[in-house]
């Protein structure tokens, strides 16, 4: 089985450290993405990481992941709370499926309260910060040793 894991990141999240700080906190993307390469390195993962305000461009993604990638982490951004579309490319993809969200939305406005891809994940990682990323990457590792197939 491939060790292949996607990290998709949805819309605004490349004005991370930039955007509502309090919120989102000051690291940047690129930090994030730099702290997901040496872990994945460290627990023997391939990643390929991407963010974009398209939803086309994520579809894409997973569409693109279902024929090479294990396993996929998510951050849908606010796609999370409107996009059947990113729900129905999810739904192809076999490999675990992990939803992260900087912020604890269950915390903030009622909108964020629904996830359309928490129907789809093996699990949800909300309020831990830029660490939930890492958190995500170490549970894809132990489901991928596990062999979980499917969601999980
Ligand atoms: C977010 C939470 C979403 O509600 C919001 O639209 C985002 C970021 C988070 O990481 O906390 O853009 O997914």
């Amino acid at each position: 089985m491939s060790r292949l894991v996607y990290v998709l990141n949805g819309p605004n999240l490349n004005l991370l450290g930039k955007r509502q700080p309090h919120i989102y906190g000051h690291e940047t993307l690129a930090d994030v993405e730099a702290a997901c390469r040496a872990l994945a390195a460290e627990i023997g993962l391939a990643l390929r990481f991407h963010q974009s305000n398209r939803e086309y461009e994520i579809i894409d993604w997973i569409h693109e992941a279902r024929e090479t990638a294990s396993g996929l982490v998510i951050n849908p951004a606010a796609f999370t709370h409107t996009s059947v579309a990113i729900l129905d490319a999810l739904n192809t993809f076999e490999g675990p499926i992990l939803e992260v969200h900087i912020s604890n939305v269950h915390k903030r406005e009622a909108f964020r309260h629904h996830s359309y891809v928490s129907t789809v994940a093996s699990g949800v990682i909300a309020g831990f910060g830029t660490q939930g990323y890492l958190l995500a990457l170490q549970r894809i590792a132990r489901l991928l040793e596990e062999g979980a197939g499917g969601h999980g």
